[in-house]
């Protein structure tokens, strides 16, 4: 409560309501045969109960304001795309124990608390380069992800279908239900980080640096305690929140509500909504739709940004300058880091805006094999986020995250990292349907990288 306090009152500008986007160009949305069967649809939805509550938004949105002042790391992370049939035990607490040992890691190193956030409990929507996809003479609608409709190349799997809609709510209600007991349970205790040992990872050669890790962590732990004379309950239970890319417009404007006691509207399907980089034309469906609610809200920025044009995002988003409200996420590339961001930095720098700066090393770094198989370097994930780092020094700025396409499977996805996938690896275990993702051991690597690009110590 002391956080909300904390937050200067804005008002929701006047010409702005939850279906004010309708005006405006909406690019990447379905198109669905029968608008009766998506109104009554969406009516359906209007009605459910939302997967979030406004005091938890406006906690995150304090949380963030501390990443951008220095004060805590941003770790952002989960699958490309989520799939109705990832919905299951396994593959949701592996994400979970992944996400916990990064941010373990992270805390350990940078001497930081880690803000958490899964790209989880509705990550269903996806842009796509082009609306149809052939194959042998046959062209079907575009995979859009499975709020929209299926990936199998069949006409019945293509067909945007709106009853999709329900079935995300409800599968985005189940990962957040079984995601808060894991953790209110206490799967999240420091006390145990065993907890989150992936079974087939023993062998990892980065193992025995994390176990000596956790030993530490638990001799600092049981230290404090004695001093203290007791447990201390904060080690008990850690914040995890949610995000996805707020894309299919029809869906998030369902979920934007007024709560009693609060003003303005929330979008209660996620905490931490984004507007992906594909979308984000200044006067588009998505700015439109993002300036009016009160959560964090996160834009994707590239290479083809310009700084005048990031100063009127930045404008339209956060015109009161609040902190905590706008995270900027910038996906470049590699090679192109160096040169593309710091404009971007010192324009914003110069402007005064508040925003907190956070690195995706993923999206600039997609690259298809002569196969036609999309992978990534994990050089060139680590050479982006290492150079983000210091750019962001020599810049006078500070890079407060990290946003990761990531999962607790031991996939094959993306090339080198510990183990040095090579190509014939990604045979083995290919598994997303979108882009690919770190696996277990990549993403903990990574996490040990930014630790030594930091200058902290991963393992003490
Ligand atoms: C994504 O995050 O999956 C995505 C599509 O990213 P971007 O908008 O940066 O291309
Ligand atoms: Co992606």
């Amino acid at each position: 409560m002391q956080r909300e306090r904390s937050v200067t009152p804005v008002q929701v500008a006047d010409d702005w309501t939850p279906s004010s986007w309708r005006a405006r160009p909406a690019v990447q949305q379905p198109t669905y045969e029968d608008p009766g069967e998506l109104a009554e649809v969406l009516a359906q939805l209007g009605e459910l109960p939302p997967l979030v509550t406004s005091w938890e938004i406006l906690s995150l949105k304090s949380l963030l304001a501390e990443a951008a002042d220095g004060r805590r790391f941003l770790l952002q992370g989960g699958d490309c795309a989520e799939s109705f049939d990832d919905c299951t035990s396994p593959l949701i607490s592996n994400r979970l124990k992944v996400m916990l040992q990064m941010s373990l890691v992270l805390t350990h190193g940078l001497r930081l608390p880690i803000v958490r956030v899964g790209r989880f409990a509705g990550q269903y929507a996806k842009p796509r380069s082009a609306d149809s996809e052939s194959r042998d003479g046959i062209s079907l609608p575009c995979y859009r992800g499975d709020i929209v409709n299926g990936p199998a190349f069949t006409a019945s799997s293509r067909r945007a279908d709106p009853r999709r809609l329900l079935k995300a709510h409800a599968r985005s209600a189940m990962t957040m239900n079984f995601v808060r007991a894991l953790i209110d349970g206490g799967f999240a205790d420091l006390h145990h980080p065993e907890y989150w040992d992936l079974a087939w990872v023993e062998h990892s050669p980065l193992h025995a640096e994390y176990r000596r890790m956790v030993e530490s962590i638990g001799d600092s732990l049981r230290f404090m305690e004695t001093l203290a004379g007791r447990p201390v309950g904060e080690f008990q239970r850690v914040d995890f929140h949610t995000s996805h890319e707020a894309l299919l417009l029809h869906y998030e404007e369902s979920l934007t509500r007024q709560v009693p006691r609060q003003w303005g509207w929330f979008n209660m399907s996620t905490h931490f909504p984004w507007i992906g980089m594909r979308t984000a034309a200044l006067d588009g469906a998505h700015v439109e739709y993002c300036r009016g609610i009160r959560n964090p809200v996160g834009v994707k920025i590239g290479t083809s940004t310009k700084p005048d044009q990031l100063l009127r995002l930045i404008d339209a988003l956060n015109p009161d300058n609040e902190s905590g409200r706008l995270t900027l996420i910038h996906r470049m590339g590699a090679r192109q880091i160096a040169e593309a961001l710091p404009p971007l930095l010192a324009a914003v720098r110069a402007a005064g805006r508040k925003v907190l700066w956070c690195c995706d090393p993923m999206h600039g770094n997609t690259e298809s094999l002569g196969s036609g198989i999309k992978t990534r370097r994990f050089e060139n994930i680590r050479g982006e986020l290492e150079q983000a780092f210091d750019i962001h020094a020599a810049a006078g700025t500070r890079l407060g995250g990290v946003h990761l396409e990531l999962t607790g499977e031991n996939v094959t996805e993306c090339l080198g990292g510990a183990r040095d996938l090579t190509e014939s690896d990604l045979n083995r275990a290919y598994r997303s349907s979108v882009d690919p993702r770190l696996n277990y051991e990549q993403s903990i690597e990574l996490a040990m990288l930014i630790v030594r690009k930091r200058g902290g110590s991963p393992a003490t």
